[in-house]
């Protein structure tokens, strides 16, 4: 019998035996559940520590937790787990805050540029035999544009640094920062949707962020703006960007993230000028070896009564 019993809710990793190596270092035992909450509850109920991808931590989940002193999160955002209700009942939240942050500004980086450049219709009328740029006018000169950074923390800094390379005027909203001579310009959710060409969003989901981007901020932005998210899909009224793909109003979008994942095709079927990936920013090989090693880390150091690094409650 193992001192603690570890509980893995749900995973995206070809292997956990990263973490399950760590973990024996403290005579912990590794189990990995599949299933909705009611099945890794079973598992789960009697662990020492949780480590958690997506499935959802609501109050009542976590009130049939007996003994857990731990949920670590493998990921950045921490929207899936109440964490009230995790404080309420003692239990430590951790995250990893930096494992994919270069990962997910490359993803960025990529949407804005595959979306600017109208790489994957060129592609597609390549192989459908045609040969010429007239179908793809008008693209713009990415250093006379602005980019709009909706949340300015790790990974909107880190996408800042290469777009400021190639020329492009950067400013960012972010009301929890103070202008500062190390900063873009920042300026409000409205006025950064009048001046940019291309909106990226880099802010987390909240109560107070949810539905951000609906009809009233696709109304405010630029005539032919593009939108990306690699942040989170509820932050995005899908219908309503639809709505704004179909008639112009922006030329493009590219979602890594959507409201309901995975989504249902036939909400994006037939809708022009989107691009649409897995929720694959985070993903590298590299990032995903130190994500577990630094959540399997968090674990290690909460069951042996040491503070964790990545707090979040
Ligand atoms: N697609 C993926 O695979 C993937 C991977 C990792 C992270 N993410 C998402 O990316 C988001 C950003 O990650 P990060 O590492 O840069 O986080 P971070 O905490 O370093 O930065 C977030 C920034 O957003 C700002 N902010 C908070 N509320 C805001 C608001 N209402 N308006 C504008 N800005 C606001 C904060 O002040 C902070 O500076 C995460 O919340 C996560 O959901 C997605």
């Amino acid at each position: 019998m193992s001192t603690f019993k570890v509980v893995v809710s749900d995973q995206v990793f070809p292997s956990v035996e990263i973490e399950r190596e760590l973990l024996s270092g403290i005579d912990a035992e590794l189990m990995v559940a599949t299933g909705d909450v009611a099945n890794v509850l079973r598992d789960a109920a009697d662990a020492d520590a949780i480590l958690n991808t997506y499935l959802p931590w609501t109050a009542e989940s976590i009130a049939q937790l007996q003994r857990c002193k731990i949920i670590a999160r493998y990921g950045i955002g921490f929207d899936n787990v109440d964490l009230e209700a995790a404080s309420d009942a003692g239990i430590v939240v951790t995250n990893v805050p930096d494992y994919s942050v270069e990962e997910v500004a490359t993803h960025a980086l990529a949407l804005i540029m595959s979306a600017l450049r109208k790489l994957i219709p060129a592609d597609r009328s390549v192989r459908a035999g045609a040969w010429n740029v007239d179908q793809f006018r008008p693209i713009r000169r990415l250093s006379t544009l602005t980019v709009g950074l909706v949340g300015y923390g790790r990974i909107g800094r880190r996408i800042a640094e290469p777009l400021a390379a190639l020329g492009a005027r950067i400013v960012a909203h972010d009301p929890y920062l103070e202008p500062s001579p190390e900063l873009p310009e920042l300026l409000g959710f409205e006025a950064l949707l009048g001046e940019a060409d291309i909106v990226s969003l880099h802010l987390p989901l909240n109560d107070e962020t949810r539905g951000i981007v609906g009809e009233s901020a696709l109304a405010a932005m630029r005539e032919g703006a593009i939108l990306v998210n690699t942040s989170r899909g509820p932050l995005v009224d899908l219908d309503a960007l639809g709505g704004a793909l179909r008639d112009g109003r922006l030329s493009a979008a590219a979602l890594d993230v959507f409201d309901v994942e995975p989504v249902d095709p036939g909400r994006i079927e037939g809708v022009p000028n989107l691009i649409a990936t897995p929720h694959m920013a985070y993903y590298s090989e590299e990032a995903l070896e130190e994500s577990q090693r630094k959540a399997a880390t968090q674990v290690i150091k909460v069951l042996t009564g040491q503070e964790p690094d990545y707090r979040v409650n």
